[in-house]
């Protein structure tokens, strides 16, 4: 018998290893990404059911619950890998919902391929929620499942969360699915953004494309429903990595890591999934450009960039890993020395006390993309300083801008701008590094994880009826 719960949450990926251990014991895996990072935490506690992909390809593996989470895997075969996850997507979606900064492919049968997907994980989710249950559908890859669901479960409370921008109206007009896509998210009842500015682009959109009476936070359809929508600003484990940045193995690493470094005075660190939206590129060159000037030194600043592989079956993320990894053999070879590299590049996966002590070792994060969701980089940083220091420079196109205001804002496709801003922050008094850091800790403090999760699923059970049944009620 089916076992079902009355919260189901479901993403495209599943927080766990797709080859749990003989013993079928299996723990949490925190793959490199904002969405298995931002759940993890709240549904770890939580009784709830997780239906999404393990991962691998063929038939669904069984997997053990962990603690009070169910997991319910969705199997992918290879076909559909290709048209719906590294198709649909990452090369129409992804592209499109970043300002196109790599040009979204339209190709018309990876569009079967995401609303066969769609259906069956709405399928799956039918399976498991309870009566009246609370279903929350995460991410562009499952846009159609909130109106598949509705169809299959109209007894459901339906909830829906853009991790990603949602783009401006002219971009997402290009999209040849452009109506069936914006219908089947708004078959929520709760659509929730990163940013202001989404809610306002899809309230345009209804009204366009749907003769809907559309405001920026409810939106009425042809036939009567309400949808509203809102933003809510992702978060982090504010006091996980609070306590981890704190703990004195995580203080050792990070002098180690210094030391390793050959002392320099400035380390500057970014961490990034290996995504042409994160702005690498742009800042191999600032970098590049400020050592060529002689305005920055070798010796004096070190730059380390974690990059971690993703995505490396599609064309426009292996082409990019040539192109950074051919810039950072270039700038090496040109101004480092033997025992000194100007750029420490690291591919690998990290654990959280590692990238803690990481973040302790910077003295500048810089966090650039061209366009983010949120990037929970930039405030794992700030959370992770507790000894006030270190700067934080940060692209106006990242969510985390709203949020973190104190930060050295840069706008990263100005180079200059971001040559100057990387100097300004280098160079800052310690006193305003520590008062910008300050009020930045002070922000997340308010606005951590459980936060975000109870702010969206208040909203989500707005008529209280779930109160009692929804976790960190
Ligand atoms: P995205 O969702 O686009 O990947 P975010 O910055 O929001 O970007 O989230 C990235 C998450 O992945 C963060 O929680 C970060 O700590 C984690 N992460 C990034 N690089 C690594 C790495 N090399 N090893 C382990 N975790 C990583
Ligand atoms: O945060 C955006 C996002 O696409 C998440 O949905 C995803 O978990 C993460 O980036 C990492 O990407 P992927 O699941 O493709 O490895």
């Amino acid at each position: 018998m089916v076992r079902q719960s009355s919260l189901v949450v479901v993403a495209n990926r599943l927080p766990l290893d797709d080859n749990a251990a003989p013993d079928g014991a299996c723990e949490w895996r925190r793959s490199p990404g904002g969405l298995t990072s931002a759940l993890h935490t709240i549904l770890e506690q939580t009784p709830a059911t997780w239906v999404g992909w393990a991962g691998g390809l063929g038939p669904a593996p069984a997997l053990p619950d962990i603690g009070s989470l169910r997991i319910r895997p969705v199997a992918l075969s290879e076909t559909e890998l290709r048209g719906y996850y590294e198709g649909f997507a990452n090369s129409t979606l992804w592209p499109l919902y970043h300002d196109a900064v790599e040009p979204p492919v339209f190709d018309r049968d990876w569009w079967e391929t995401y609303q066969a997907v769609n259906v069956r994980f709405a399928q799956a989710t039918a399976e498991v929620a309870e009566a009246g249950a609370a279903v929350w559908v995460q991410d562009y890859h499952l846009s159609l499942v909130p109106r598949y669901l509705r169809a299959l479960r109209p007894d459901l409370l339906i909830g829906f969360f853009l991790h990603v921008p949602f783009p401006p109206p002219e971009l997402f007009m290009q999209l040849p699915r452009r109506i069936e896509l914006l219908r089947g998210m708004l078959g929520a009842d709760l659509v929730g953004f990163q940013r202001p500015q989404a809610a306002h682009n899809v309230a345009q959109l209804a009204a366009k494309l749907l003769a809907a009476q559309s405001t920026d936070d409810q939106i009425t359809l042809a036939d009567g429903r309400q949808v509203r929508t809102g933003a809510f600003p992702v978060s982090i484990d504010v006091a996980e990595m609070q306590s981890l940045a704190r703990r004195p193995s995580v203080v050792t690493r990070a002098r180690q890591l210094r030391r390793d470094l050959g002392e320099p005075r400035r380390v500057l660190l970014s961490v990034d999934r290996l995504d042409y939206t994160k702005g690498i590129e742009h800042r191999l060159t600032a970098y590049s450009e400020l050592l060529r000037d002689g305005r920055i030194k070798v010796r004096d600043t070190v730059v380390v960039q974690v990059a971690v592989p993703s995505r490396e079956r599609v064309d426009s993320y292996r082409a990019l890993r040539d192109r950074i990894e051919g810039e950072v053999g270039r700038i090496n070879g040109e101004y480092g020395r033997v025992g000194e590299a100007a750029i420490h590049y690291l591919n690998q996966p990290f654990d959280r006390a590692e990238l803690a002590a990481l973040y302790r070792t910077a003295d500048v994060m810089v966090v650039t993309p061209l366009r983010d969701g949120m990037n929970l980089v930039a405030k794992e940083f700030v959370a992770a300083r507790e000894d006030g220091a270190g700067a934080l420079v940060l692209s106006e196109f990242a969510g985390a801008a709203d949020e973190l205001q104190d930060a050295f804002l840069v706008n990263p496709h100005d180079v200059d701008g971001l040559k100057d801003t990387l100097l300004r922050a280098m160079r800052a008094e310690p006193a305003d590094l520590r008062a910008r850091m300050g009020a930045m800790r002070e922000h997340l403090r308010g606005h951590d994880i459980i936060a975000w999760a109870r702010a969206y699923l208040t909203a989500l059970d707005d008529s209280g009826r779930l109160a009692n049944q929804l976790p960190l009620a």
